[in-house]
Parts: structure tokens; C-alpha cells; sequence
């Protein structure tokens, strides 16, 4: 954890509120690619975001507008104290190779028969497996490619047992061997709508993954200000501005199921409706 002092700036545009960081954060967390994000206090206000580079191993934090009330800036000059981390130990390892698995299933038979599984055996996932599932989640597709999607795997069965007690339609996460909360954090995709697209696809290569490894899965959807995301956001601990999107409840399949054609000749246009 790095700690320093640092001054509020407003950029002459007016449009970015930040403070500069005092060292070169990419070699000194150790992160050779990709987005840095990073999760401390400034004065006594916690705050997670990611940094920006001001490109020669500069980099500032930007304070969006509810960081800038809670410190109580009101544009005048003002000094913090600043600790600031990775947002995630775990980070630390991005660079490092994480071990998957393939599978024999060729994409296009994987799409065509793949069934929401519902009842599940007792075996637990490995973490091969969980690995697997979590990289095909992350590789999907996001406006803009700003990723703002995370994931927050649950295996502890209390937790899974609550999760399925809030929400008659998501029942089967108490025999679930784990789930996976899809969730989209608002701070990095401020358009709901691309927020729920980057998310949905990263819920269907879950889904298409764990059909692939022979596992059996069903998407659990959650609805807007309903009781279930608040209780879901509140018992994970989920940060302010960060939404689930999704719940997949994950196990080996108790159940199997017929693949369904859907073909509909009427829902395909071609050039115009
Ligand atoms: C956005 C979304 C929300 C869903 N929510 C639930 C849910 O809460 N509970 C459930 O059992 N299935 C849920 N499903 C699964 C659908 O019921 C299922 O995909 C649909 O019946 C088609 O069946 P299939 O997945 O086997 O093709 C959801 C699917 C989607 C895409």
C-alpha cells in the first residue's frame, strides 16, 4: 500500500477533478498491462476507481462527482492524505498464466444444445473448471471494450442457501455447487444500456462455457430496484455504483434435458422488416 499527500486539481476545462499520483503506479504495482485498479482512502473516504495515464509513467485518480462531496471539495485548493492499493490483492497476478481447460464441443453444437439446468449433484467445481468458466466470462465483448463487468463467485453454501431463500425463481442456488454474480460496475459504464449488454454477454459464455465442460447452469435474472438486488448488493458487499446483473447458478446437471429447435422462420428478415 502506497500513502502520500496529494492536492485536489480541477482541469481548466472543468470536466476532470483529480489528484495526481506521485510515482510511476504500473511499475510500482507491478502491472505490466491493462487497466490499474486501485482502492484506498483519501482523507477518511474510501474510494475505488481506476487510474488514467497522463502517458511518461504518469497517472492521476479522477474523483467523480459523489467522492468530491463526501471529501467536501468545493472546487477551492485542497490537500488529502491519500493511501491507495490495487483494488484486489488477487491483481497482482494478472500477468500470470491461469490455467484452463478446453472442451471436445464444437461452438455452434454447444449454442444449439444448450439447456437451463436447474437440479444439481453434490460435486463440487474444481477450480480448474471455475477458472475456465471465469476466463470465458471475461473474454466477452464490451462497448467500447471498457470491461466493465465483475464477477463475484459464491461457493459458500449458507450464502448460496440465503441467495435461493430471497428469490423463489432462483431456488436452485441452495443445491448449486457455486454461482456467479454478474455485475456491472457503473463507475467504469455510465450507459445502463451498455452495461446490461456487456454483462448479458458475459452471463452467456458462462452459460455456453459450463454446457462445454459438461456442466449444467441457468441464468437467474435480476430485476431492477427489486428486493432481491438490494439484498444481494448488501450481503456481498458490493460497492456503491456496482449492480448485479445476473446470477448463474452452476453444478454438476441432476437432470438432463432435450435440445429444443427454434428455428422461427418469422422472427428472420432479410434487408428490410
Ligand atoms: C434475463 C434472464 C433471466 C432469467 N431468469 C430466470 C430465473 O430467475 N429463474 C430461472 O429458473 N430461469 C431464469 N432464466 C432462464 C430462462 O427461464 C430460460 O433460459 C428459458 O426458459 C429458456 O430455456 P433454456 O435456457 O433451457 O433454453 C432467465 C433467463 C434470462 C435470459
Amino acid at each position: 500500500m502506497e500513502a502520500f499527500e496529494a492536492e485536489i486539481k480541477k482541469e481548466e476545462t472543468g470536466r476532470l477533478t483529480y489528484v495526481k499520483v506521485p510515482f510511476d503506479a504500473r511499475a510500482c504495482f507491478s502491472i505490466p498491462k491493462g487497466t490499474i485498479y486501485v482502492a484506498g482512502r483519501i482523507n477518511e473516504v474510501e474510494y475505488r476507481g481506476k487510474l488514467l495515464s497522463r502517458g511518461k509513467g504518469e497517472y492521476i485518480l479522477v474523483l467523480n462527482k459523489a467522492l468530491q462531496k463526501a471529501l467536501g471539495f468545493n472546487g477551492e485548493q485542497m490537500q488529502v492524505e491519500i493511501t491507495m492499493d490495487l483494488e484486489r490483492e488477487g491483481e497482482k497476478k494478472s500477468g500470470d498464466k491461469i490455467e484452463t481447460l478446453g472442451s471436445s464441443m464444437d461452438v455452434i453444437t454447444a449454442i444449439k444444445s444448450r439447456k437451463s439446468i436447474r437440479k444439481f449433484t453434490a460435486k463440487a467445481i474444481d477450480d480448474k473448471m471455475l477458472n475456465t468458466l471465469l476466463t470465458a466470462g471475461l473474454q466477452a465483448p464490451s462497448a467500447k471494450n471498457k470491461r466493465p463487468c465483475h464477477i463475484v463467485v459464491v461457493k459458500d453454501k449458507t450464502m448460496l442457501a440465503a441467495l435461493a431463500s430471497y428469490n423463489p425463481n432462483a431456488r436452485m442456488l441452495a443445491d448449486a455447487a457455486c454461482a456467479m454474480i454478474v455485475c456491472g460496475d457503473r463507475n467504469v459504464e455510465g450507459m445502463k444500456e451498455f452495461l446490461y449488454a456487456d454483462c448479458a454477454a458475459v452471463s452467456q459464455n458462462i452459460l455456453l462455457c459450463a454446457h462445454g465442460l459438461g456442466l449444467g447452469a441457468v441464468w437467474c435474472g435480476v430485476v431492477m430496484n427489486s428486493d432481491w438486488k438490494k439484498r444481494i448488493a448488501k450481503e456481498l458487499k458490493f460497492p456503491v455504483k456496482v449492480e448485479p446483473i445476473s446470477v448463474i447458478a452452476l453444478g454438476y446437471p441432476n437432470e438432463s434435458k432435450e435440445e429444443e429447435d427454434r428455428w422461427d422462420v418469422g422472427k428472420i428478415h432479410f434487408d428490410r422488416w
